[in-house]
């Protein structure tokens, strides 16, 4: 048949130690589909990406007291992360030193001891292996001081976001949050007293498709979500507020690359805007009135009219597996090439009123809800992605949209307009160079 340009380009299969087959797969602003879907390009990943750099393991608002955990995972190392007797945040890994088994098997809970399923050896809180059964059989064999549940190589948080890293050396956690951090304060300094709380209920989701798809895409948005806002045009009083920002020109909000595989899409200009109809809408509320003027107290009038005005969203994306979305912290949790589990978990601001914090929660579960309008949409569309790019004839993806009209801006960030594929080249820059890294 004339006229069909097919690429049947066959690109090798990339060996873990081959670097150069592994650039043969981005070139520029196009990506082959295989970096979705091959098993042994997972694999590299878990290894040379979640293995090595920092991963958002938890907020410290979700263990408040001693004894509190939540089991996670970094790549596919179960942890758990657990406040002990010492109030200490720590991330544990979730293994037996006796002969391997979690010793840790629900989501959260509080306990004062953890004690292996298989053979009953008891850790405490600290991950101090405290009890041995039977010790004697070992003679003087074990040296029990040293065989505690073993730490996450290494652990920071900022501004009570823990991470973790399994690489023992490393750039410093914000050397790797870069710009990104000031973008965490959006959220954390949307609350009067700078103090949030993860706690408001988790939502987790598994879809067939490749974790980098979950990304800061403002193209998607009046396509994917069409329906959200035709709802919305048919009953403009009725539904959540939702704005859809920028379609395809400047009107202010941005996609912004910070670095490290961390884009935002930036809606400070525009919610400026809407100052105005943020105050008339909390003035509405009980607490309204009181939570302006705290932040009127707390910050500077500049910064509080942004923070009222962009209500703790910075829509952020953490390279490889956190976003800050809307009003929830949202885990990507690598399964398979072609399945990822999404963990949304609800946001109350410290310092509001009830009635503030209950709209807010109201808001996240109208779009990210198991029965919202917005979530299962976005579910959909990646496993329609994920099989159509098991065709392997044409396989080169595209991700140039904006690609000439991106500045630098004054803090080092990279950005063009709202739907531009700023974020999708920032992430497949870091992905490329942690790939690529040599042991
Ligand atoms: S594996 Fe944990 S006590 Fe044996
Ligand atoms: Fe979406």
């Amino acid at each position: 048949m004339k006229g069909l340009a097919v690429n049947r380009q066959v690109v090798q299969l990339p060996r873990p130690d081959d670097g150069a087959a592994i650039e043969a797969l981005v070139r520029g602003a196009r990506v082959h589909s295989r970096v979705y879907t091959d098993p042994h390009i997972f694999e590299l990943e878990l290894a040379r990406i979640f293995s090595t750099t920092w991963v958002y393991v938890g907020h410290e608002s979700e263990v408040p007291s001693p004894g509190d955990y939540q089991t996670r995972s970094i790549g596919r190392t179960p942890v758990i992360m657990v406040r002990g007797a010492d109030q200490g945040v720590r991330v544990l890994i979730n293994r037996c030193r006796h002969r391997g088994a979690q010793v840790c098997e629900t989501n959260s809970g509080n306990t004062q001891l953890f004690r292996c399923w298989y053979h009953g050896w008891v850790y405490d809180t600290a991950g101090a292996l405290v009890s041995v059964s039977d010790k004697e059989a070992y003679g003087n064999r074990l040296d029990t001081g040293a065989m505690g549940l073993t730490p996450a190589p290494r652990v920071d948080a900022y501004r009570g976001f823990v991470f973790a890293s399994l690489a023992p050396e490393g750039e410093s956690l914000g050397t790797n949050l870069g710009g990104a951090a000031a973008a965490i304060d959006l959220l954390v300094d949307a609350s009067p007293t700078g103090k949030i709380l993860v706690d408001g209920g988790s939502y987790k989701t598994e879809y067939r498709g490749n974790w980098k798809l979950v990304g800061m895409d403002g193209y998607h948005t009046p396509f994917v979500h069409a329906s959200v806002f035709a709802a919305k045009q048919r009953n403009p009083g009725g539904g959540m507020e939702l704005t859809q920002h920028g379609r395809f020109s400047d009107d202010g909000a941005s996609a912004r690359d910070f670095g490290h595989g961390h884009a935002m899409l930036d809606y400070r200009k525009n919610a400026l805007r809407d100052y105005a109809k943020r105050c008339a809408d909390l003035g509405k509320v009980p607490g309204g009135p009181e939570y302006i003027e705290a932040m009127h107290k707390t910050h500077e009038d500049a910064k509080a009219r942004l923070l009222i005005s962009l209500a703790g969203d910075p829509h952020l994306g953490v390279f490889p597996n956190m976003q800050v979305v809307q009003n929830q912290v949202r885990i990507t949790t690598p399964l398979a090439a072609d399945l990822t589990r999404i963990t949304m978990t609800a946001v109350r601001l410290g310092g509001v009123s009830d009635e503030i914090n209950a709209r807010r929660l109201r808001r996240h579960e109208y779009f990210y809800g198991p029965a919202g309008a917005g979530s299962p949409d976005d579910a959909e569309i990646f496993e329609r992605v994920q099989r159509g790019m098991m065709a392997e004839v044409d396989p080169w993806i595209e991700i140039s949209r904006g690609i000439e009209r991106e500045m630098a801006d004054s803090d080092g960030s990279i950005a063009a307009f709202h739907a531009d594929e700023v974020p999708q080249r920032g992430v497949m820059r870091r992905w490329l160079k942690l790939m690529t890294q040599t042991a």
